[in-house]
């Protein structure tokens, strides 16, 4: 069967061909998805999970995208920010984020340095995250100025989110991480990032720390679906920190994030619980303990007593 004639069927090609297994009533999530949704003004949800429990948890939420964020060089990493995490460790990430998604779109993020020095080099990353890793889409920080890189990042066949506003990699130039689109200035140059990114093809657009007023008008302006942090609620979708929802970050949360539980807490309890419990000797318990079968008992008991009858 060709392309051809499986659109025939009417349907797109993900209708058809599915990744999902028969009777699975959750769908793949694709790129044609996330425009479904700003269509049908249908939230997209994103978290970021770096490893194969959080993923497939967030996954099982039924989370549209888990995006393997370069903000793992703070959260898993302990770096003060993002720039020196490498590919090879981003990438590392992201593999192990794969194993456990089997629903969501994987999203990975190019890291500082990865994309900004020549463009083949920037390919050969792009497609390092997808052969080497299981990610279905990369994400490039940068607006105007990365449109064309963008464009041929797409035509290798790998889909891109955009990411414009307060963009982490970019914060020695912006002298710390400050709320962009303030000015009229700064509100002209995102409605340009945006119209750039929105006519280089990308999938979806990340639109992190910008007033409400300018997430809503790139929202209305642009046909690619807009996923806000800290962006207000008019963006077709939102996205957070996983370790930021859960107070894993060791630090004051941004005015944007909702703290969902508290990890950290619960961590920290478990941790003193167990340490008590050791040098107080009440684990393991009996029903926590293995024990030998009767009949080795016996056994056993039989050479010990032979061994201390020959000591006598
Ligand atoms: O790295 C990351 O986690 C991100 C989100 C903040 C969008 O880029």
């Amino acid at each position: 069967m060709d392309a051809g004639s499986i659109r025939q069927g009417g349907g797109a090609l993900e209708d058809v061909v599915s990744l999902t297994s028969i009777g699975d009533p959750r769908q793949k999530i694709t790129v044609a998805t996330l425009r479904d949704k700003k269509s049908q003004s249908q939230p997209i949800t994103c978290l970021t999970a770096y490893d194969y429990s959080s993923a497939r948890l967030v996954d099982e939420a039924g989370i549209d995208i888990v995006l393997v964020g370069d903000s793992l060089a703070m959260t898993m990493l302990g770096h003060e920010n993002t720039l020196s995490v490498t590919m090879d460790e981003m990438l590392h990430h992201t593999r192990a984020a794969h194993r456990g998604v089997k629903h969501a779109m994987l999203m990975a993020d190019m890291p500082f340095g990865s994309y900004h020095a020549e463009l083949n080099e920037a390919l050969r990353n792009a497609t390092r995250f997808v052969k080497e890793a299981g990610a279905e889409i990369v994400k490039i920080e940068g607006g105007e100025k990365r449109a064309d890189l963008i464009r041929r990042v797409i035509d290798a066949e790998i889909p891109v989110a955009g990411h414009i506003g307060l963009t982490p990699q970019s914060v020695n130039v912006m002298g710390g991480y400050k709320v962009q689109g303030k000015s009229l200035g700064g509100v002209e140059q995102l409605m340009r990032d945006a119209v750039a990114l929105d006519r280089a093809g990308v999938a979806c657009m990340i639109l992190e720390g910008m007033p409400r007023e300018v997430a809503a008008m790139i929202t209305a302006e642009v046909k690619t679906p807009t996923i806000g942090i800290g962006a207000g609620l008019d963006c077709d979708g939102q996205v957070l920190v996983l370790h930021d929802i859960l107070n894993l970050t060791f630090a004051p949360a941004a005015k944007f994030v909702r703290r969902y539980v508290d990890a950290a807490e619960l961590i920290s309890h478990a941790a003193h619980a167990f340490r008590a419990d050791v040098t107080s000797r009440q684990y393991p318990a009996e029903n926590e303990s293995y024990h030998l079968p009767r009949e080795t008992q016996a056994a056993l008991e039989t050479v010990l007593d032979r061994k201390r009858a020959m000591k006598r």
